[in-house]
């Protein structure tokens, strides 16, 4: 994969990412905490990578992109900072297989949609995956941050109704919903309205980010990838964040309890185990 047709200002881009700095960090409460090294794929201008490395001293990692500007800026960052235990790289994750380096953990953290939207679809999240048990020690980490739905969303239009009507009601949104239509198909389940609502605001860039499948791979399937690599699946959360409950009842008149099902943020953690006979 290239360099991310998304991303047309940086300057927007590298400061959208970084607004949720602090929730992002929360993947810090998964690093194991005898990882000596630790690997941050897809780490952009190394602002959580960084704020890592700060809060685990003793701790070595590297953070890889292919963007070459998002890795000058992240050692430029890290240089500023202070900070030595921080190594950033544009690099293929695959060509870290080709050096002996070995890793306690391998972060993910709000990447792994784009692997799947700028790349082959499943199957590059799958070889990411791959790539990333085999980068790891015995007993090493994979820690997923993302927007990750369950399977049964597909499904459900369980009081999605009542909440779909509400959203239509809002003329300000209706272009942003006809063009969601337009990629994804009717707004007419709990999954597809989920999507809408992580998306319709972008609208500084809204042709591409309309296009982009925010949350492709569910919890069901990536517990299916960790299967096949035989890894054993440590922690699986999803929740809310406030700020988006929060304007999602503004824009839309939403309550708690129509909210109750949504979804912006996914955790998994899942550990190399020894190999099968
Ligand atoms: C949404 S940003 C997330 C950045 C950072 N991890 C964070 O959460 O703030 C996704 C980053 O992944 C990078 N990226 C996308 N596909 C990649 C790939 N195949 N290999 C390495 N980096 C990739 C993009 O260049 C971008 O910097």
């Amino acid at each position: 994969m290239g360099k991310n047709p998304t991303i047309r200002n940086e300057r927007v881009y590298l400061a959208r990412m970084a607004r949720p700095l602090r929730e992002k960090l929360r993947v810090a409460r998964y690093i194991p905490q005898d990882a000596r090294t630790v690997l941050d794929v897809g780490c952009a201008n190394g602002a959580i990578t960084i704020a890592l490395a700060k809060l685990f001293s003793r701790k070595q990692f590297i953070g890889i992109d292919l963007n070459e500007s998002f890795v000058s800026r992240a050692q430029e960052q890290a240089r500023k900072a202070g900070v030595g235990n921080v190594r950033f790289e544009k690099i293929y994750l695959r060509d870290l297989l080709a050096r002996s380096e070995r890793f306690g953990a391998v972060l993910f953290v709000s990447v792994l949609h784009e692997f799947y939207a700028y790349g082959e679809g499943i199957s590059s999240v799958l070889k990411a995956l791959a790539d990333a048990h085999e980068l790891l020690r015995k007993g090493g980490e994979i820690v997923i941050r993302d927007m990750i739905l369950h399977e049964y969303a597909k499904h459900t239009s369980f009081q999605v109704d009542a909440i779909i009507a509400k959203v239509r009601a809002r003329r300000r949104w209706r272009r942003a919903i006809r063009d969601f239509e337009g990629a994804f198909g009717k707004l007419n389940t709990l999954y597809q309205l989920n999507h809408f609502l992580l998306k319709y605001m972008y609208e500084e860039n809204w042709d591409r980010e309309c296009r982009e499948p925010y949350v492709p791979v569910t919890f069901e399937q990536y517990e299916q990838l960790f299967d096949l690599l035989g890894m054993e699946l440590q922690l699986e959360d999803s929740y809310l964040i406030d700020f988006l409950r929060t304007k999602w009842k503004r824009d839309f008149g939403l309550t708690d309890d129509e909210l109750e099902g949504f979804r912006s943020t996914g955790f998994l953690v899942a550990k190399k185990a020894a190999p099968r006979p």
